[in-house]
């Protein structure tokens, strides 16, 4: 949450900010902010407000820059005003900075070391900006920062400008992501690998706790007591087009779009000839726990609990899942001889990052399943698994979530004896997925007709019901339609209640032994006036049924049947005209609990 971009060099900072901060715009967008090094006036000026990115391109597009820093925020200390906009100075006026991440401790070091100073924001942030200033009264810049981050506690991604100074950008990292780029043009320092592109040949991911002085030609790095680190920066091959929404007019239809593609890329990482390729000590590992714990949150929480069915399933053995915002602080009775898959996205989520630091200090064996493999997660945790899904740039996630489910499959499969033709049943799953993609204008109809509602709701049992949890989430997110995703048996048992004239109520059914159970359910809300929406399988269509998809392996329904509830949730969100991969309120890469 939050994004920063930072750039020293003989290119336009400007340009080279404004159009990271615009790939990082997933990250927040409550508001955006730059200070930029004017070459006609030899002085920084700060610009922020409320709002996007589009508009601080606008107010200044005409300056020339060599060095700046901007951010784009997701409000987590003070309102979203221009005023607690990022950057933030100190009181002289001297330092700027931007930060993403939560300082914990602000208001003690506000009443311990800066009782005089006078705040303009609400922020945590500006302690930091005024705690530098205030040790630079006593030694030289680089001590103050880091005598100053020494006494922080919390997350964060730090970018410092000392206005004295047009020539050096200062750094510091504590959880959040920060990432170094390098050309023969200049540095360029930022939250996310997106914005690197064009503009990096080489690239590092910095460690907790570094503090990095970087000017056009020269990075260095040190830990908190100024020791210098030597690291090695990895050369940076990154396909541009893979950030780009090309044809679609969103990169959430896009990247439901690439969903195929995705199963295809999933199962050339991890499939050879049949046999799977994974490490072997992580499936020794596995086998030899006793039971499995999956911890993740949102989307990757339903990825997880369809994992336990597949788990389960294949290799016979319990798995819980947890919300990881719940197992961080109110641990469960944990078997001793337990394994940890955490399910992230991002690799960032700063709930799971508690729960791995926890899990680390008990000597717990952990793997992380996660779309990003230079993520935090995944470097800190025992075992990484990439699930190849590409950059996913609308906050909703879709492509990372059916991507999780067959990494779950692939890894159950590689621990099971079951005699399944992986390789078939996921290609077959991926072509059913792309016939459904090719002839999906019915689903939009089918919106158009319902949209007038305030509620709606997603039954389903057993694996149909770990999609209605994700396809309600999907709906409830970028439509603002307020929706539940309900186990059906369980609705009569008091949610039914909020059944209504009207209510759209969308059953989704893809396995024998649940078919009329379900449609039992249905009819149930049908009778008190909902309108019924059936999603199932060729072998149980019934007449009247509304959508119907191919049949697949038993175990990969999960990844078939969420497309069109992704696609209602896409065109709720077009026709009430909100901003699809922008809904508001959220961030994509969640790093503050
Ligand atoms: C919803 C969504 C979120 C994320 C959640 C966890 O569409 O994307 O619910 O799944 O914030 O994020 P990751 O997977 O990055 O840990």
């Amino acid at each position: 949450m939050c994004g920063i971009v930072g750039y020293i060099g003989s290119s336009n900072a400007r340009n080279i900010i404004i159009e990271g901060l615009e790939k990082l715009e997933y990250r927040g967008y409550d508001s955006a902010g730059i200070t930029l090094y004017n070459l006609s006036s030899n002085l920084f000026n700060i610009y922020k407000d409320i709002g996007r990115v589009s508009t601080l391109s606008k107010t200044t597009h005409n300056i020339l820059s060599n060095i700046g820093i901007g951010h784009t925020r997701w409000a987590t200390h003070g309102k979203v005003n221009a005023v607690n906009a990022h950057p933030h100075q100190s009181s002289s006026g001297r330092y700027i900075i931007v930060h993403n991440g939560v300082i914990e401790n602000f208001k003690q070091l506000k009443n311990q070391y800066l009782k005089n100073h006078t705040f303009i924001s609400e922020t945590d942030t500006e302690v930091i900006a005024h705690l530098i200033d205030s040790f630079s009264t006593i030694m030289d810049v680089e001590k103050s920062i880091v005598s100053t981050l020494n006494l922080l506690q919390g997350s964060y991604a730090l970018l410092i400008i000392d206005n004295k100074d047009p020539n050096t950008i200062y750094a510091a990292k504590n959880k959040p992501p920060l990432i170094i780029g390098k050309d023969e043009e200049g540095v360029t320092i930022t939250s996310d690998i997106l914005a690197l592109a064009g503009y990096a040949k080489t690239y590092h991911v910095l460690a907790d706790k570094t503090f990095v002085v970087s000017q056009k030609d020269s990075v260095k790095l040190y830990d908190y007591d100024l020791n210098e680190i030597q690291v090695q920066f990895e050369e940076f091959n990154f396909d541009i087009k893979s950030s780009e929404k090309g044809i679609f007019e969103h990169f959430m239809l896009k990247e439901i779009h690439e969903q195929p593609t995705v199963i295809r890329r999933i199962m050339k990482g991890y499939i050879h000839d049949s046999s799977i390729n994974i490490n072997q000590s992580l499936l020794n590992d596995l086998k030899q726990s006793s039971r499995i714990y999956i911890l993740a949150a949102g989307t990757s929480m339903h990825a997880g609990i369809v994992g336990k069915k597949i788990i389960e399933d294949l290799i016979k053995k319990p798995v819980e899942v947890h919300i990881a915002s719940e197992f961080a602080y109110n641990t469960p009775l944990i078997d001793p001889n337990a394994f940890f898959i955490l399910i992230s996205q991002s690799g960032e989520t700063a709930d799971l990052r508690t729960c791995l630091t926890k899990l680390k200090k008990q000597d717990y064996k952990t793997l992380t399943i996660t779309n990003v493999i230079t993520s935090t997660l995944a470097r800190e945790s025992l075992y990484a698994l990439e699930i190849f899904a590409g950059p996913e740039i609308a906050v909703a996630s879709t492509k990372a979530y059916v991507a999780q489910i067959a990494m779950l499959f692939i890894l159950a499969y590689a621990l099971s004896d079951k005699a399944i033709d992986i390789q078939y049943e996921l290609s077959k799953t991926a072509q059913a997925m792309e016939n459904f993609l090719l002839s999906d204008s019915h689903i939009r109809d089918l919106v158009v007709k319902y949209i007038n509602t305030k509620h709606a709701f997603y039954i389903g049992r057993g694996m149909d019901y770990a999609t209605s949890l994700e396809a309600a989430l999907k709906l409830k997110e970028i439509s603002y339609i307020h929706t539940e995703g309900f186990a059906a048996g369980e609705l009569k048992h008091g949610t039914i209640a909020l059944i209504e004239d009207k209510t759209p109520v969308i059953a989704i059914i893809s396995h024998e032994s649940i078919n009329l159970n379900t449609r039992s359910n249905l009819e149930e809300t049908v009778s008190r006036g909902a309108i019924p929406i059936v999603i199932t399988l060729e072998s149980l269509k019934s007449d009247g049924d509304d959508i119907i998809l191919e049949d697949v392996h038993p175990l990969l329904t999960p990844i078939l049947t969420i497309l069109p509830a992704q696609l209602i949730a896409y065109y709720a969100s077009y026709e009430l005209g909100y901003d699809i991969d922008k809904p508001r309120n959220l961030a994509k890469s969640v790093t503050v609990e």
